[in-house]
């Protein structure tokens, strides 16, 4: 490859050194610091597996209390917080909430000392610690409730879940969600954690680094695809109609993507998919079925038949939504859940990123013109021969009437 090839979305473009994840794309195998992701699941805790994103290495026992019982203490949110969060309107989506807050910390905590372990510990501790309570409590302010206080006496997940519904979770469903934390936690150089490092990269404070991630996260390209999967199989309304729904979709002329399905590095079913699969079904087992199963399943199988030679099967969030649904979080918090569990990524990789710190400042290909003379506005007509993009004037004009 030359220096100057192009490569759209920076496809296998190594942008930095990292310690922290692995994705082998061609055998569906995700590690954290060289665990499989598999055995965390079934061995760690959430806050077990953030301590071994950000500090390289499984903690003690005493280490690990040490950090779960800081991460306790700082749950609260300040009242300013919360009186800003009463003026958010009820409408608005809770990734923005959730990203005004992340940035809103900044205010609070304006002190960087990025060289100070003792201010990154910090830093680290109360975004971990405060993210799921302003996801919970804009959940409740929207519903015109006042949010749920955090409980000491709960560990991470159950409290979450508590803050979510004013009601101790079942041991079953916390223990699922808290699995579902580990399996979103880290996942190399993904899009949002790509802009938590170049904002990270300008020696910025961490809360802005969030704040970033949270805003990246948010599309529907990338964490946002979880919701809008719910959408796709309420749309679908039955089994009966997958394959129906699949063809009409694929033959249309605007190409739509499904939501779910495909990946940059993974070519076979992402392995975060199949222990969600398998988290829902012990869900449905224990809780009741889900009619949109059914139809998950069923589109599963069509779509391995139509583009499983393209290397498109189900990723991360194809199955993620279902558990939620079951554990009664409503979808538009979904992308929230996520980045609840990706805090702990963009935090390793920021932490990471101080290490062996250069700003980011790629190069681009420039395609446009050269020494064009300016034409005074009095002269300037209105429908230009030559437009930097072809159709983007009329496109401009249709929305001035
Ligand atoms: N449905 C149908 N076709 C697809 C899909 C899909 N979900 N994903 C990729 N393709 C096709 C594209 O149409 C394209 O076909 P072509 O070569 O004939 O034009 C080819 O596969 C390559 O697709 P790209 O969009 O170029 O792949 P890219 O690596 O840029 O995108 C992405 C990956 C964004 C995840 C894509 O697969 C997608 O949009 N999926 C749906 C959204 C989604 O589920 N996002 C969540 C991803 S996981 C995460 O971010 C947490």
């Amino acid at each position: 490859m030359s220096a100057c090839e192009y490569r759209p979305g920076l496809e296998g473009i190594p942008a930095k050194e990292s310690g922290i994840g692995f994705v082998d794309g061609k055998q569906g195998i995700l590690e954290y610091r060289g665990i499989r992701i598999e055995e965390l699941a079934a061995k760690s805790s959430f806050v077990e597996t953030t301590f071994l994103l950000i500090w390289g290495y499984l903690p003690t026992f005493e280490e690990l209390e040490a950090f779960a019982t800081e991460i306790q203490y700082h749950r609260r949110l300040k009242y300013r917080i919360r009186d800003m969060m009463k003026c958010f309107p009820e409408t608005g989506h809770p990734m923005d909430a959730l990203q005004s807050c992340a940035a809103a910390l900044g205010l609070f905590y304006s002190r960087r000392a990025l060289d100070d372990p003792a201010y990154i510990r910090a830093a680290v501790v109360r975004l971990l610690a405060k993210i799921p309570t302003m996801v919970a409590a804009f959940q409740m302010m929207r519903q015109g409730n006042d949010p749920i206080r955090p409980r000491d006496d709960l560990d991470y997940s159950s409290n979450f879940l508590y803050m979510l519904n004013e009601q101790i979770p079942d041991p079953l469903a916390a223990q699922i969600f808290d699995i579902c934390l580990m399996l979103h936690a880290e996942h190399t150089i993904n899009a949002s954690t790509f802009s938590a490092m170049v904002t990270a990269s300008t020696l910025t404070d961490p809360y802005a680094v969030i704040a970033s991630a949270v805003g990246t996260l948010a599309g529907p390209l990338h964490g946002g695809a979880n919701e809008e999967v719910l959408l796709m199989l309420k749309e679908i309304g039955s089994v009966d109609r997958v394959e129906a729904y699949v063809d009409e979709r694929m033959q249309q002329k605007q190409k739509q993507k499904f939501m779910g399905f495909g990946h940059r590095v993974y070519k076979v079913k992402d392995p975060r998919a199949v222990v969600l699969q398998q988290l829902a079904e012990q869900l449905f087992d224990k809780f009741g079925g889900d009619e949109y199963y059914d139809i998950a399943l069923k589109l599963e199988a069509v779509m391995a038949d139509r583009l499983g030679g393209k290397g498109i099967y189900p990723n991360v969030d194809f199955y993620s939504g279902l558990v939620y649904r079951k554990l009664g979080i409503p979808a538009d918090l979904f992308t929230p859940v996520f980045a609840i569990a990706r805090v702990a990524g963009w935090l390793a990789h920021w932490k990471e990123q101080l290490n062996a710190n250069r700003i980011f400042r790629p190069t681009q290909i420039y395609t446009g013109d050269h020494e064009i003379t300016y034409i005074p506005l009095e002269k300037r007509t209105t429908t230009p021969e030559k437009r930097a993009v072809p159709g983007d004037y009329e496109r401009y004009r249709s929305t001035i009437g």
